[in-house]
């Protein structure tokens, strides 16, 4: 098995490490923070136990843990097979890693990118090789969630596009092909226009968040509603796309109301802290709903 570089030790890179590491890869797990890296990996042990006890690892935890490298420099980039870049959701910071890669990676080497919003060819202008990047965007909890769009950008090689598509695979995960490089991709986009209204009926008080996602769940079928996935998610990073949704031209799929934005002001980022639009335990299980804890939704 190959190794892989994976740029941002968050919620979405400590899943997609720990995924490539199960599926046999070598990991450098890169962060410039160092207690980012230091949370990646004990998330990472714990959901590795989860998963063992459940039977569904083929290798023992500690050996999956074993194939993962900490690392706050990007310099790895010089010797893996794969780059994947899960840092923030902001362009000029994508740019800034891209750039930096291009000078360090050999030109062959796949730059992907897990961008919920920006077109991979935007990303790719960093770069000398633009056939050489690719959008593959996971969903998280990664270790839980098959999907992986994998996104086409203008100058994306065919043979990388390809070649994406079997990574995906390679990693046990379901690819979705995106043949057009446009903001929000496919997914996103149907997400972004659903919670922009879901957000505005709570906004407006016609029900209550729970209730919303409720109803999603047994009216749609989804196994999540908007503010379930929000909150799993990271209300920071939501803002964020909605931030970065607008700046590409589409306000139209972005929640009219400032909740969220809000809500990132008065710390409720979701479940990682304990409180969103839910509120959970230091365990990260889930409170019954007490609309009193939602004063200002
Ligand atoms: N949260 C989701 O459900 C989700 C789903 C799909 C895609 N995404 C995308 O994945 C990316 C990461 O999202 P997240 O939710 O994991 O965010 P996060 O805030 O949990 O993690 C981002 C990490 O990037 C690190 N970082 C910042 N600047 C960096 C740099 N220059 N080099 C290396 N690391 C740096 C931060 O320290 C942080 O640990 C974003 O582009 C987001 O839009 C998120």
């Amino acid at each position: 098995m190959g190794s892989v570089l994976v740029i941002g030790a968050g919620f979405m890179g400590a899943g997609i490490g720990q995924v490539c590491a199960q599926a046999g890869y070598r990991v450098h797990l890169m962060d410039i923070k160092a207690t980012a890296l230091d949370k990646a990996l004990s998330d990472i042990r714990w959901s590795l136990e989860k998963l063992g006890n459940k039977g569904l690892l083929k290798d023992p935890p500690q050996t999956i843990l074993g194939r993962i490298t900490p690392e706050q420099e990007l310099n790895s980039a010089a010797k893996v097979e794969w780059v994947i870049e899960a840092a923030l959701e902001i362009e000029d910071l994508k740019l800034k890693i891209f750039q930096e890669l291009d000078s360090l990676a050999s030109p062959e080497t796949p730059l992907a990118t897990n961008t919920s919003t920006i077109p991979i060819t935007r990303i790719a202008r960093a770069t000398q090789h633009p056939e050489r990047v690719i959008g593959l965007h996971f969903f998280g909890p990664v270790p839980l969630l098959s999907l992986v769009e994998v996104i086409k950008g203008k100058k994306t090689s065919p043979e990388l596009f390809e070649r994406g598509v079997a990574f995906v695979q390679s990693l046990g995960k379901t690819p979705v092909q995106v043949q057009k490089d446009i903001p929000g991709f496919v997914m996103n986009r149907i997400f972004c226009a659903a919670l922009r209204e879901a957000v505005d009926l709570i906004a407006k008080g016609v029900a209550t968040p729970e209730d919303v996602d409720t109803g999603m769940r047994l009216g749609y079928g989804w196994n999540a509603g908007p503010f379930e996935i929000t909150d799993n998610a990271g209300l920071d990073t939501w803002a964020l796309v909605g931030q970065s949704m607008k700046a590409l031209g589409e306000e139209d799929l972005v929640f009219r109301s400032d909740l969220i934005e809000r809500m990132v002001k008065e710390g409720r980022l979701g479940r990682k802290v304990g409180k969103g639009f839910y509120q959970y335990t230091p365990e990260g299980k889930r409170l019954p709903w007490r609309s009193e804890d939602q004063s200002g939704v």
